[in-house]
């Protein structure tokens, strides 16, 4: 990433956690764009496949990005669903970059031999790695580890930085050092994330036998991993949060004392053009038609929760409550 972007990037952040601060209107400087809730695979706790699978045409896709870039977004993360099934995603990494989004893209990898160049203008690639071979496969299906690590060297090869997203189900912290030592020999990043549950996007529980006192000890041993340098992406500030997280089965609760920054910092926006504060507040915030409506002056300024341990809406959250320990994480983690 060069400096002019880099720079862009800060200040968009600098706007928007101003903004957040000062308790002004929302101007969220990341977005998150699901391009499809289609997938070629069937993961035990993902729902995406199974829900609505119509997507914004081109033409659609190109108003939604002028709507977000007016609304100071300088961060665009293209995820599904996997962005790779749609035929035009080429097209839509080429709209994003035009307007100068630093893009991240999450795939499972599992296509990437059939469109490299779709990764060309990419800034930073999030794939899937639940654990060893037997594992992943347990838990995504029987095609799901093909030529995975294979597509992630190619991209390391292609200096693309690469953060492979490890959900975290049961507290096996040997089975997660030995894929922080994996990323170390290939050239990647690893991000922890516990499964969440009881919302849309997701389906399935936690195993009876899981206890949340071995998951916070697993967090915890994490966290030392971290300190002691290891290839985790996951910031300090959220393993912390991790390892004190008091009940797994619980995602996310509402705490009148705490204000979340979604919908202000951040939001999310599904494959039909329809804007939420986060991922997790679909199906459980009023959506918002952003192909129609103004984000600033439609978003109520509340969230349904305000606490929550889902992976990439807590590293948000820390980015605005806690921001100098988790913003220097962020930055060794893009720049
Ligand atoms: C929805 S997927 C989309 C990108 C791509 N299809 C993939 O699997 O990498 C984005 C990330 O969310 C993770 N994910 C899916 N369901 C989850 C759940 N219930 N809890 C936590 N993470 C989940 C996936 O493993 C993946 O790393
Ligand atoms: S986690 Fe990704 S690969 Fe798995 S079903 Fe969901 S969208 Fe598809």
């Amino acid at each position: 990433m060069g400096f002019p972007d880099l720079t862009r990037l800060a200040f968009a952040y600098a706007v928007s956690f101003g903004a957040y601060w000062t308790g002004m209107g929302p101007r969220p400087f990341s977005a998150a764009y699901a391009v499809t809730n289609r997938c070629n695979l069937r993961c035990a706790y993902c729902n995406t496949p199974f829900m609505d699978p119509t997507d914004l045409s081109l033409e659609q896709v190109r108003s939604l990005f002028d709507r977000l870039h007016q609304l100071g977004v300088s961060r665009l993360g293209l995820v599904g669903g996997e962005p790779l099934i749609r035929k035009d995603i080429g097209e839509v990494v080429a709209e994003a970059k035009s307007r100068r989004f630093y893009v991240t893209f999450n795939s499972n990898l599992v296509l990437y031999g059939r469109r490299p160049e779709v990764f060309e203008d990419v800034d930073l690639v999030f794939t899937s790695l639940d654990g060893d071979p037997e594992t992943h496969r347990e838990r995504r299906g029987e095609r799901s580890f093909d030529g995975v690590l294979d597509a992630i060297a190619a991209l390391v090869a292609r200096r693309k930085p690469v953060v492979a997203i490890c959900v975290v189900g049961e507290a096996d912290l040997p089975q997660a050092e030995r894929l922080v030592e994996q990323a170390e020999k290939i050239g990647f990043q690893m991000h922890f994330q516990p499964q969440c549950l009881d919302t849309e996007i997701v389906r399935g529980d936690l195993g009876e036998h899981v206890q949340s006192q071995e998951l916070r000890r697993f967090w915890a041993g994490l966290l030392a991993l971290k300190q002691a340098g290891r290839a985790i992406a996951s910031s300090a500030p959220y393993l912390e949060v991790q390892s004190r997280w008091e009940d797994f089965r619980v995602s996310a609760f509402h705490d009148p004392r705490v204000r979340c920054a979604a919908g202000r910092g951040f939001l999310y926006v599904d494959p039909q053009g329809r804007a939420y504060p986060c991922a997790y507040t679909k199906g459980k915030a009023e959506p918002i038609d952003l192909l129609r409506e103004d984000w600033k002056s439609a978003f109520p300024g509340t969230t349904p929760c305000t606490v929550c341990n889902v992976g990439p809406m807590l590293e948000f959250n820390l980015l605005f409550q806690r921001p100098f320990s988790a913003t220097a994480d962020a930055l060794r983690r893009i720049a």
